[in-house]
C-alpha cells in the first residue's frame, strides 16, 4: 500500500497527555491515516518571530510523521487572516458583502502555497498518494506540479462550493479556485456543492464527460465528486453512553433542575447563524409562554480567528443580544440563555449531546456541520433528542429525520423548537434509528477510503483508456 501524504492548514500533532480535543478534519485525517503509513503536512499554529521561515519539524508517533512548519507574521497576516479567512472564507459561503480582498493578501496566499510545497517537496517519495484538504491550498497541487511531483493528488474541499455567479466574483478566480484543476480528484461535501464547481469549470472551457464526474481542461483530467464527511460513528456512540455519568455531566444534569436543555455548539463564526438563532429562541419564549422557566438553551461557542474584524463583530453582536434576551425574559431563578466560551474535549460535548432534548443546528452556510451527525450518533436509542437542522447546512441531504428550518425565519425556529420539545417518544425513536442507521452506515472509515479507492481510479482510468488508445494506433 503506498504511503499517505496528508496536507492541510493545520495539523493536530497527538499529544499523549492532553485532552481529545479533535476537531472533525483531524478525526477525518486520522481515519485516512488509520491503516497505511502516513505523513501528516502543515502550519504548526506557531507564529515565528523575524522575518526568516525556519525549518520544518518533524515529530514521529506510531507509524506516522507530524511535519510542522512556522509562518512568519507577515505571511500569518496575509495567507491566514487576510485572503483565506477574509476573502475565501465568506466568498465560499456566499458571504460576498463579507469579502475583503487586496491583491497584497492574495500574493501572500499564494506565497505561503508555494512555501509548502517547497518545504513538502523534500518528503515526497515518487510512490506517496498526496490528499489535500481544504480552502487554505486550493494552489498547491500546481505548486508541487511546477517542482516535478507527478504523484496521484486529491483535494476535499470542507466548506461549501457556491455557484459560478458567487465565484467569479473573486478576483483573479483562476489563480485560486481555477488551480483545483491541477488535482487528479477534487471531492466536495455535497452533489450541490460538485454541481456548482462544475458549472464553474464549464464556463472556463472545461470538457465534461456525459457521467458528469470528471472533466478535461488544458489537457488535463480532473474527477471531481461528493464525499459527505462523516463522524465515527460507533465510537462517538460509545463514547457519549460513557461520558454522560461522569462528574461533569453530572453537575450540569444537576444545575439545570429538572428543565429541559436546549443545546447549540459551534465555532463563533458568522456562517454559524448565532444570532439568527438566538433570535429564533426569542421569538420561541414569545410565542410558546408555557415553555418559560421549563427550557435552558445552552450555547457553546468556543472563540475563533479573534485576528479577523467580521469575528470580533460577530462576538459583540452575539454578547449583547445573549444580554438582552436574558433581561428581557429571565428570572431571579431561571436564566433561559447559557454563553459559553470554552473549547471542551470530546467527551464533554458527547455528554452535552447527549443531554440535550433538542440539538441546534442551524448555520446560514456550512459544508456538512459535524456537531448535527454528532448530536444524532450520541443520543440513547431508547429516549433520544430532536435535531433541528438548517436546510442550508450539508448534513441537511443526509438526516431526514431532522425537523428542517430555514436559518432566516425566526417563527420557523420557534415551531420547530416546541415541535421537537413535544414529539411523542415513538416518534422521536423512529427518526433518530433512521439516521443512526444511515450514519453508522457512512461513517468515517468508509469516507475516507472511498475518497482513496476513487484517487486510485482517477489514475488508473486515463491511462487505461491510453493503453487502449496505444492498441489501437499500433494496429
Ligand atoms: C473549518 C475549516 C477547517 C478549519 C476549522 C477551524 O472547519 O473547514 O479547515 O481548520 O474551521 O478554523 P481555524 O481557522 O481555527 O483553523
Amino acid at each position: 500500500m503506498p504511503r499517505l501524504v496528508v496536507v492541510s492548514n493545520r495539523v493536530a500533532v497527538p499529544d499523549p497527555e492532553g485532552p481529545r480535543l479533535a476537531g472533525g478534519l483531524a478525526v477525518a485525517v486520522n481515519a485516512a491515516l488509520k491503516h497505511r503509513e502516513g505523513l501528516w503536512f502543515g502550519w504548526s499554529g506557531q507564529i515565528s518571530p523575524g522575518e526568516t521561515n525556519t525549518p520544518p519539524v518533524t515529530v514521529e508517533r506510531r507509524r506516522r510523521s507530524f511535519v510542522t512548519i512556522d509562518l512568519i507574521e507577515n505571511d500569518f497576516q496575509e495567507y491566514y487572516n487576510g485572503f483565506a479567512n477574509r476573502v475565501l472564507w465568506p466568498i465560499l459561503h456566499y458571504r460576498v458583502d463579507l469579502a475583503e480582498f487586496t491583491s497584497v493578501d492574495l500574493g501572500g496566499y499564494l506565497r505561503v502555497n508555494a512555501r509548502f510545497a517547497d518545504a513538502l517537496s523534500r518528503f515526497i517519495q515518487p510512490d506517496d498518494w498526496i490528499w489535500v484538504h481544504d480552502y487554505h491550498l486550493l494552489p498547491l497541487a500546481k505548486e508541487l506540479r511546477a517542482r516535478g511531483h507527478d504523484n496521484p493528488i486529491g483535494f476535499f474541499l470542507h466548506i461549501p462550493c457556491p455557484p459560478p455567479d458567487i465565484l467569479l466574483a473573486l478576483p483573479q478566480h483562476l489563480e485560486t479556485v481555477g488551480a483545483l484543476s491541477h488535482y487528479d480528484l477534487v471531492g466536495t461535501q455535497t452533489q450541490h456543492d460538485a454541481d456548482n464547481l462544475r458549472n464553474y469549470f464549464e464556463l472556463q472551457g472545461a470538457n465534461f464527460a456525459r457521467n458528469q464526474t470528471h472533466f478535461d481542461i488544458d489537457g488535463r483530467r480532473v474527477q471531481l465528486r461528493p464525499f459527505p464527511v462523516a463522524i465515527a460513528t460507533k465510537v462517538y456512540a460509545r463514547t457519549a453512553r460513557t461520558a454522560v455519568r461522569s462528574d461533569f455531566a453530572n453537575e450540569v444534569r444537576d444545575s439545570l433542575n429538572g428543565r429541559s436543555l436546549i443545546l447549540g455548539v459551534d465555532r463563533l463564526d458568522y456562517s454559524k447563524g448565532i444570532p439568527h438563532r438566538i433570535q429564533g429562541f426569542a421569538q420561541f419564549l414569545e410565542t410558546f409562554q408555557n415553555w418559560r422557566g421549563h427550557v435552558t438553551y445552552l450555547q457553546v461557542t468556543p472563540q475563533s480567528r479573534s485576528d479577523v474584524p467580521e469575528y470580533a463583530d460577530i462576538n459583540q453582536t452575539v454578547n449583547t443580544l445573549v444580554g438582552e434576551i436574558n433581561g428581557r425574559f429571565g428570572e431571579p431563578a431561571w436564566t433561559p440563555i447559557r454563553y459559553v466560551n470554552h473549547a471542551y474535549s470530546r467527551a464533554s460535548l458527547a455528554a452535552l449531546y447527549r443531554m440535550a432534548r433538542v440539538g441546534l443546528v442551524t448555520p446560514l452556510r456550512d459544508g456538512m456541520n459535524l456537531v448535527a451527525k454528532e448530536y444524532v450518533a450520541a443520543q440513547d436509542p431508547e429516549n433520544p433528542g430532536v435535531l433541528v437542522l438548517s436546510q442550508f447546512a450539508g448534513a441537511a441531504e443526509e438526516l431526514d429525520g431532522a425537523i428542517l428550518i430555514n436559518p432566516h425565519e425566526p417563527e420557523g425556529i420557534a415551531a420547530a423548537i416546541d415541535a421537537a420539545l413535544q414529539m411523542p417518544l415513538g416518534e422521536r425513536q423512529a427518526r433518530h434509528r433512521r439516521m443512526y442507521r444511515h450514519l453508522a452506515a457512512h461513517d468515517i472509515d468508509r469516507w475516507a477510503e472511498s475518497f482513496l479507492a476513487a484517487l486510485m481510479e482517477s489514475r488508473q482510468q486515463p491511462r487505461l483508456f491510453d493503453n487502449i488508445r496505444q492498441l489501437f494506433a499500433v494496429r
